[in-house]
């Protein structure tokens, strides 16, 4: 396994593979999520990257940039036995130098949702997700559905501007008791952490009604949020019952659909969703 931070080390080491290139974009403090992006890569392409890189430009200037969790040689420990060929660990300079200004700015999906709590997020996202494309050149790249919106904004991008890349969806991985695994859940102590499960159970909720026959989005949004105000610790931000692709809130259920929410649990902020249909 190689490891290299600057863009020419990334493009001699980028040349010298063969074969499908996979790309796993990540922000490191890796766990069973990310893991499971780079096993797939793995089966799909002969030749996998794995990014490692915490984006300054899609954190909001209130938001946890200098706390989010960091630990590189645990990270560089759980990728090695997976057989991924290069990890580039670029710095925030080699990815804006002084005097940086060009950005990507997906349209109207980037504004419900995430966008409406975190107005300027999906654009530090699309922006540093299409330099990685570029310097990477990857011929498949692969992302979480536990980020449902973010997967929408790359497939988007990724359309619109043209990338030669297959962007991959791969399912949620979950804790025993349903908490979506993620970074930041390292923030989550004692009774959170209990009350965190109350996600899972308000998506399931609305599942199970769903596989009763129902169809009518308020109705689903309602289970929701039923669930979730049950849980007194849990300050719901929104809940969410949208188109899959155009991520527009529904009426009537007809086709893909992702149900999504973001709650508040103590300081941490958690997102989850399910896809129906
Ligand atoms: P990060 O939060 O590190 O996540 C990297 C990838 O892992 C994302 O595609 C995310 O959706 C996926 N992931 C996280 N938790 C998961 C889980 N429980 N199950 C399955 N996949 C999971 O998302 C980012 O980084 C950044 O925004 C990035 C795309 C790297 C751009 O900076």
């Amino acid at each position: 396994m190689k490891t290299v931070i600057s863009l020419d080390d990334l493009t001699s080491a980028r040349t010298a593979l063969t074969g499908t290139v996979g790309l796993v974009p990540t922000m490191g403090y890796l766990h069973e999520g990310h893991l499971s992006l780079i096993r797939l890569a793995k089966v799909e392409c002969e030749s996998v990257v794995v990014s490692i890189f915490v984006n300054p430009t899609q954190f909001g200037a209130n938001e946890d940039l200098s706390k989010y969790p960091r630990d590189l040689e645990r990270d560089l420990r759980l990728i090695e036995p997976l057989g991924v060929d290069l990890v580039w660990i670029p710095t925030p300079g080699i990815m804006y130098p002084t005097g940086y200004q060009t950005w990507v700015e997906v349209d109207a999906i980037t504004h419900p949702l995430e966008g409406s709590v975190r107005p300027t997020h999906f654009k530090g996202v699309a922006t540093i997700v299409a330099k990685l494309f570029n310097a990477v050149q990857p011929h498949k790249a692969y992302f979480g559905q536990k980020d449902g919106q973010q997967a929408a904004v790359i497939r988007q991008m990724t359309r619109d501007l043209n990338f030669p890349v297959d962007v991959v969806v791969c399912p949620t991985v979950r804790e025993v008791d349903g908490l979506a695994m993620s970074s930041r859940n390292k923030y989550l102590e004692g009774a959170d952490r209990k009350a965190a499960t109350v996600l899972f159970h308000a998506l399931s909720a609305a599942k199970t009604a769903y596989e009763g026959g129902e169809r009518k989005a308020d109705v689903l949004r309602g289970k929701m949020k039923e669930v979730l105000a049950s849980e007194p610790r849990a300050m719901v931000q929104y809940v969410s019952c949208a188109d899959y692709d155009s991520l527009e809130e529904l009426d009537l259920i007809q086709g893909k659909t992702l149900l999504s929410m973001a709650v508040i649990l103590g300081k941490t902020r958690l997102i989850d969703n399910f896809v129906l249909g």
